[in-house]
Formats: structure tokens, sequence, C-alpha cells
């Protein structure tokens, strides 16, 4: 949460830190604020409450030339938010100017001996302690103060620091929250995430906990916190900059909602040689597998939802018992593995802190360790044991669609991957052929876009919905609801459509939708008696059921329909039309679709 961005370099870097901010928005919108020193040394600071278009306007007619900055857009976790809460924040001299993502635990025992120091606080937020300590610890030397100030907070953080009285100079601190550098030969960038960074440069490293950064025109050199140099390889990114521009869509979600084609077979394309699975960096072998009993999967939100499909698929390849957890409870309650577990976290940006804690719980338990992750170089990328990578390019709307999709890609194809390493699978042709239909089935799901302008004219106004599924679309449902929730800010709930009955069927009447995954499947009669029982009662009924249903007409008030495949594999398609059901209810509601509120892409802290 937060995002943050620093410039140090030949060129004029208004436009590119504000640039850089635009594509960092998804981590928080509370608030932004930019510091620059111009050519006169003079320094500018602009902030400006809510969202980024916001500080843009300050800027309009803004001329200095400036070759050194640093830009923050804000995720409120200490302070609520407004322009003195906003970053970068200052010093009492005015001198060293600082922004932060992350959070800093012991910052009250900090601020009050801060106080009895002399110093005095401007806004109610944690990080403004660490721009007091880097003043009170400076001695002429910017590295050394922050040092001494990064070896006194505790928590997560991502930091770049400017010293006004040296603009040849910037320097970037991580620990617990993501930090990236990159350059040119005489440009350096820091940014909390890639696509800040990604149009003037490819070249990039990737900060570890426990190291700083400082970046100078033309070099720069890394140092752990006891001030010893560090060697770091860089990596040159070949993620397209265009993939994270909205390219003529309305919105970002609806743009990665229309990429899911290409994203879900490029990640299949990606995982196969010779219509065989291959993993390329997946180093577990047979003699690792040998004692599987049990198989872990982690996550949050949407990638939770994801891995309970996980849990279905590899229960039917494997039969190997599947436990699923969120990360926010698992990591607190104490599991047990050993050196036999596998223990498999999902993450889009691979760098959720609970997700994260929950893979160093697992690792130091000695389980062998796999990162599903969407953003390459993340932190879990780098920490797994195995690391997969689900290819769906940037996704930079919060409400997460193509990451989904891509996920289930990877998990039907590892599941196979390790059904023929444990010898009990020989049917990765077959698997493959079926996984290379779904891209241009899910093609025809997203093209019939009326039926869901339809459904959000129709019932746009409900203030509640019901998503109801069973068997291996039972989490799609869930999932559904959460998407529905999260950006038209709609109650919504879903639920096991056997489970109706027990509770949840209390909230249905003559205006409450429920939407019923409801495609060929062994308990498709099941589902139906659960559709009447809404019905019954009155409930709006629309269904997503599979071409050639005429039956199901007879139950419904709106019938989706998705090409008809084995159930097994069908969330690959029930899940389009909640998605889109979601995003043409909350744009008639005239929501702020990409930036709901409350929300942030990457929830970095706990
Ligand atoms: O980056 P991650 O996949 O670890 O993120 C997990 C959740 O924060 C995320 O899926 C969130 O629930 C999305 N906003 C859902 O659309």
């Amino acid at each position: 949460m937060c995002g943050i961005v620093g410039y140090i370099g030949n060129r004029d870097c208004t436009e590119i830190l504000l640039g850089g901010l635009e594509k960092l928005e998804y981590r928080g919108y509370d608030s932004a604020g930019l510091a620059l020193v111009d050519v006169d040394n003079n320094i500018i600071l602009k902030k400006a409450l809510g969202k980024l278009v916001n500080l843009k306007e300050e800027f309009k007619g803004f001329k200095n030339e400036c070759h050194l900055g640093i830009g923050h857009t804000r995720w409120a976790t200490h302070g609520r938010p407004s322009v003195k809460n906003a970053h970068p924040h200052l010093d009492c001299q005015e001198r060293f100017i600082l922004v932060h993502n992350g959070i800093i635990e012991n910052y009250e025992e900090l601020k009050e001996e801060l106080i009895n120091n002399g110093h005095t606080f401007q806004s109610d937020t944690d990080t403004e302690v660490i721009v007091h300590l880097v003043e009170e610890n400076f001695d002429g030397d910017l590295l050394e103060a922050v040092k001494k100030t990064i070896n006194t907070i505790d928590g997560a953080y991502a930091l770049g620091i400017m010293d006004i009285k040296d603009p040849e100079i910037l320097i970037a601190a991580r620990h617990g929250s993501p930090l990236v550098v990159g350059g040119n030969e005489d440009e350096k960038f820091i940014a909390s995430d890639t696509p800040a960074i990604l149009k003037y440069t490819r070249k990039i490293f990737y900060m570890d906990d426990r190291e700083i950064a400082v970046l100078k025109r033309n070099s720069i050199y890394f140092y752990d916190y006891e001030g010893k140099k560090i060697e770091k390889m860089h990596r040159i990114l070949n993620w397209d900059p265009l993939m994270a521009e909205k390219a003529g869509y309305d919105h970002f979600m609806l743009k990665e909602i229309y990429e899911q084609p290409r994203a879900v077979r490029e990640t299949l394309f990606s995982k196969i040689k010779k219509e065989k699975f291959f993993f390329e960096d997946l180093k577990i072998d047979k003699e690792r597998l040998k004692d599987l009993r049990k198989i872990n999967i982690v996550a949050c939100g949407t990638s939770y939802h994801a891995s309970l499909i996980g849990k279905f698929i590899f229960e039917k390849v494997l039969r190997i018992p599947v436990d699923v957890d969120y990360a926010s409870e698992f990591r607190y309650r104490d599991p047990i593995l050993d050196k036999d577990s596998v223990v498999i976290v999902v993450s889009q940006s691979g760098e959720t802190m609970d997700t994260l804690e929950a893979l160093r719980i697992a690792k130091d338990k000695g389980a062998y360790t796999i990162a599903i992750v969407n953003v390459f170089g993340s932190t879990m990328s780098r920490e797994a044991d195995g690391v997969i990578y689900t290819i769906a390019g940037p996704e930079i709307g919060v409400a997460s669609t193509k990451a989904f999709t891509s996920q289930l890609m990877t998990l039907y194809s590892l599941s196979v991957y390790l059904g023929e390493k444990l010898g009990i699978c020989f049917e990765s042709d077959n698997v493959v052929r079926t996984l290379k239909t779904l891209s241009p089935m899910i093609e025809t799901v997203i093209d019939d876009v009326d039926i869901y302008k339809q459904i959000a004219t129709n019932y746009h106004k409900a203030t509640d919905f019901l998503y109801l599924g069973r068997g291996i679309n039972y989490p799609v449902a869930l999932e559904g609801a959460l998407k529905l929730k999260e950006i038209s800010y709609i109650h919504a709930e879903g639920y096991p459509a056997g489970e109706m009955k027990h509770g949840p069927i209390a909230l249905v009447e003559n205006e409450v939708p429920s939407v019923f995954v409801v495609n060929k499947s062994p308990l498709y009669k099941k589902v139906i008696s659960n559709i009447q029982e809404i019905s019954a009662r009155d409930g709006i009924i629309i269904s997503i059921a599979t071409n050639g249903d005429n039956l199901i007409q007879k139950y419904s008030n709106k019938v989706i329909y998705i090409p008809e495949i084995e159930e097994f594999y069908s969330p690959l398609l029930t899940v389009i039309p909640t998605q889109l059901i979601a995003y043409f209810i909350a744009k008639k509601r005239g929501a702020d679709i990409d930036k709901p509120r409350n929300l942030a892409k990457s929830v970095t802290v706990e």
C-alpha cells in the first residue's frame, strides 16, 4: 500500500514522476505529493488530498526544470487522509525530504523522544519520525544518517530520501515493503513497482530486505545495514510498457477482462514443451515428493478463491488432501508442517504481507515452498524454493481478473505436472489439448456484452446480491460476490448453493438477485432445486448455464450461456460473467471502478 517513486538524472523529471505515480496509484489514492529540486536549487513541494489528478492540477503551468525528485501516493494507515498527512515529509530544518511505504511500529516511542529533543511534528503519520531521525543523526554524511535511522526503526518500509543541500544524491532503503531501483547511464530511478519506470528503463535491481541504495546520476551502490557494499545483479524486464496503459478501454479492469484469452493462453504455453508440462523454475525432484501426504495452499482475496479451486483440482488429480488457508489466519495458527510438506502461496503481486509471512513461516518449518506469482522479481518469487509465473502481464485494476484466470491455468498445469512426477497421472497430452481450447471459449463468453449491460440496467439498484454455486464452482460464487462488493459497493454474499437453506435464504425477497452457476455437472439437478427454493420466495434468478440448456430458461429471469466444457475446467469460463456483471453494474452506478474506495491493489501491511 502506498507507492513511492524517485528520480535523479539529466532529464527534467516532473512529468516522469507524475507519470510514475499514475502507474502506482493502484497502491493507494488517499492523497499524493511530490518534492522536486530545480536547477536553481529551489525546493518545490506540492501535495493534494484525494487522487493524483488533484496533484496534477497543482502542477498545471509548472515550468521549473528539475533533475531530482521523489513522489508518493498514499493509502492511509496512521493519520487520516489529509494534506498535512500526505507525503513527502520534511524535518524541522526543511532540509531532508522523505517518502515512505509501510508502517513504523515503534513510532510512538520515537516520536516522544524526538519531541523531548525539541523536534516539531507537522503530521499525524508514523512516517514523519523517520525524517526527524535522519535530521537528528545527520553529521555531514547522509548515508550514515540513514543507516543509523533505519537501525532504530521497527516495522516495514520502502524509503526515498533527498537532501536539499546535496541534489546529487538520492537514497533508498527497503525492509519489508517492495522497492525496485532502475537506471540508464545518466539517470536512476526508484519505485515501489516496475510499471512506474518501465517506460524509461528495463534494467531493474530488486532490492532485498535490509538494503540501502545510494543513487547518483551515473552510479548506483548498494549497502547492507552495517554499511558493507553489496554486489547486486540487475535483470532486464521484458514487460511491454504498453501493457500498463488503458489502450482505449474505459477502465483497466475492462481491458484486463478482455486480456484474459491472451493471459491464460500465454500462461499455459509458458508451461508446456512438446505437449508436456514443464516448470522451469520449480526445482522439485521425485525424492522431495515421495513422502508428500498433504499440500497446503495459502493466499488472500481473489488469489484465495483461486486456491480453493486449486484444492478441487489437486485432490482430483493427485488424490492428496489439500488444505487452503487465508494467509492472515495461517500465519498465526501454528500450522503443522515439516520437511515433507509442500506449501504453495498464490499471489498476483507477490508482495501481499500476510502471504509473504505465511511463506516465511512455511520455510522456517522446513516445508518446500512454491510461489505462484504474477510480478516478476517480486519478494515471494525470490524467497520461495520454487517459483511459477502466471503470464498475465501487469494487472493495474484493483479488482483482480486476469490474474485469477491465469492462476487457475497454472494450478491445472501444475497438478498434472506433479501427478506425472508422482507416477499417478499420465494424461498430460489430453489435459494440454483441453486447456488449449479454453482461451477461445473465454473470448466468446466476453464477447456477448449486451447481456451484462442488460443485467446492469435491471439490477444495479439492488442493495443485496447472492452468488451461489456447488463443487468446483462454489469458489466462483465467492469470487463473484467479492468482485461485486469491491467495485460497486453492493452487499453481496457467496455461498455453496446447498448451504442456502441453513441461513442465507432468509435474505431472499423480490428485489434480491441470486446469481447461480448452474453449468452441466453431476449436481445440475440439485442446483435446479436450489434455484427453485429461491424462486418460491420471489427471488430474482440470474443463471450462468451451459449452451443448449433450454430448461434453465424456465427457472431464470436472465441466463448467460457459456460453451460446453467438462465441469472440472468450467471455473475458467463461469467466472467471466461474474466479472462482467460486477463491472457493468459498477459502471452504471458511477463507481470508480479501477480505484474503489478504501482499497489498494497491493496490501503490504498486516
Ligand atoms: O497480490 P495478491 O494476489 O496477493 O492480492 C491478494 C488480494 O489482496 C487481492 O486478490 C484482492 O482481494 C483483490 N482486490 C481482489 O479483487
